[in-house]
């Protein structure tokens, strides 16, 4: 009896590679939510297909990478710079991630948008293509293959031109917004038909996936049904399956001595103050400069608390080459200095902004505070997740998003908020900061349970027996 091998196929690969010699690679935890779910999945046989994150032009740098991408389980797709500008800056990031969180698609000139637009989604079919290609070269008889997230739209279609036995499934880490926004695309139709070429299809909640039923009844006019989507006798299966995280990972991180020293540290320097935690990919759709102007309003009308809390907002860098993310990063480190040149004093500033990502470590012990998740729109948010594991002893508040997946598993423990509504987001603060230890407790008990329960491994062992079945079922009906 041999496992069945699962190949999990995403543009991120778990590991990003960094060049240190002609032939010499060293590889780097990638950061994400994707990555962080997908890493906790442990009882599958798996093999990873995806990019490494770096142009490599030359034959021996790519033999030397795919080697050492090897040990890890990891296969690579080679993407050249024009395709990575085209498909993933372009495509992926400018026109479906904003689209997908409902912030519009790019108007600044609108004929040079149409022109790169067309461009543009020549390279992603391009690049989907060329995923499907090494998929091909690597699939085994039997194998399931899972398709992960907005950047691989078209690869159930390319798989299925492969070879229509193969088991094909696909799921999407962000929302998918209400099919009025989906028919604003110019290329809708043929993103839903080419996802429908799957045996199965999964978004993080019930929501997501009515939405993306309706958009194949209203734009497709196919038919939609309790089990999903059905064209000519075929049916796409289509359900909810929210994503979890490896709970038991971080709280056994909280053991760790190492650990408890930064927490240790973490108390001296913020001796007599409360600390709120902001832990963010620098994206749009994380809300930082509204968390930030709620925190600047919380100061302005409660002097008292002003030298009594300090927020320390994680920014990790993400999606540089992006515009829209450049203009992001000025735009926060303004508001940040305006605020802390207004309330900080010769010793102290208010807000603590840092530009750059954290080991998992440092991370889990920054956990030990309050959080404040303010998403605009976020397909689950596995921070608040990971933060909630982290708090079995101190019982913190999460203020959390109600535009965040997250809101309908952990709605009934955390803070919920309209991240839009900075007077609301500012008064939550304080009832956060006020909160008695009973409410805590009751609050974190609820959450807990959740998040030790819903975990990514039972994700991933849900999405693909039902797949297996859905397969099966297909089968019979023939
Ligand atoms: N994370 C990371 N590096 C950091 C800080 C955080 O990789 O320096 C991880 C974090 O632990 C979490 C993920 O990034 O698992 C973020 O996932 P989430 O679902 O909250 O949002 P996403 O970034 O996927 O939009
Ligand atoms: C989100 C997306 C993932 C992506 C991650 C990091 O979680 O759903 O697909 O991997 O952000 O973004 P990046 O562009 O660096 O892969």
């Amino acid at each position: 009896f041999s496992r069945q091998r699962l190949l999990v196929v995403a543009n991120r690969l778990p590991v990003s590679a960094v060049r240190r010699g002609e032939e010499s690679w060293s590889l780097e935890i990638s950061a994400g939510g994707l990555v962080s779910a997908l890493l906790g999945v442990k009882e599958f046989e798996a093999r990873w297909i995806g990019w490494a994150g770096v142009n490599v032009p030359d034959v021996r740098g790519q033999e030397a990478l795919t080697k050492a991408l090897a040990e890890k389980r990891c296969i690579p797709v080679f993407l050249d710079e024009d395709i990575v500008h085209q498909y993933y800056n372009g495509y992926c990031n400018n026109i479906l991630w904003p689209l997908f969180h409902y912030l519009g698609l790019p108007q600044e000139d609108r004929l040079a948008t149409t022109r790169s637009f067309q461009s543009q989604f020549a390279a992603y079919i391009k690049a989907n293509q060329m995923f499907a290609d090494v998929v091909n070269q690597h699939y085994k008889e039997g194998d399931v293959v899972w398709c992960h997230d907005y950047h691989l739209m078209f690869l159930p279609k390319c798989l299925k031109e492969y070879n229509s036995e193969m088991k094909v499934g696909w799921f999407l880490h962000t929302p998918f917004p209400s099919s009025e926004i989906h028919r604003t695309l110019p290329s809708r139709s043929d993103l839903l038909r080419a996802v429908l070429a799957a045996d199965l299809v999964g978004f993080h909640t019930y929501d997501y996936a009515r939405h993306f039923v309706s958009a194949c009844t209203r734009i497709l006019g196919y038919e939609g049904t309790p089990e999903g989507v059905e064209n000519q006798g075929r049916l796409t299966r289509v359900a909810a399956f929210p994503i979890g995280i490896d709970s038991d990972r971080f709280i056994r991180a909280l053991e760790v001595p190492q650990v408890q020293d930064h927490i240790r540290e973490l108390k001296d320097t913020f001796a007599g103050r409360k600390v709120m935690l902001g832990v963010d990919r620098l994206d749009m759709i994380k809300g930082i400069p509204q968390k930030i102007l709620a925190f600047e309003k919380f100061l302005e009308e409660n002097p008292d608390w002003r030298d009594k809390v300090v927020l320390l907002q994680i920014a990790v860098p993400t999606r540089t080459d992006v515009p829209e993310y450049q203009k992001l990063t000025s735009q926060v480190h303004e508001i940040v200095g305006r605020i802390n040149g207004r309330f900080g004093t010769l010793t102290t500033v208010p807000i603590h902004h840092l530009d750059r990502s954290l080991d998992f470590h440092a991370l889990c012990a920054l956990y030990a505070v309050t959080a404040l998740v303010t998403s605009l729109r976020d397909g689950m948010n596995l921070v608040s997740y990971e933060f909630v594991a982290c708090q079995d002893s101190k019982k913190g508040v999460l203020i959390l998003s109600e535009f965040a997946g997250a809101a309908q598993s952990l709605g009934a423990g955390a803070v919920l908020v309209n991240p839009w509504n900075i007077t609301e987001v500012a008064a939550s603060i304080g009832r956060a900061l006020n909160m008695s230890p009973e409410e805590r407790e009751k609050r974190h008990r609820h959450n807990f349970a959740h998040v030790t329960t819903h975990t990514a491994q039972e994700w991933a062992e849900t999405f693909v027996s039902e797949l297996n079945d859905t397969v099966v079922e297909a089968q019979l009906r023939i």
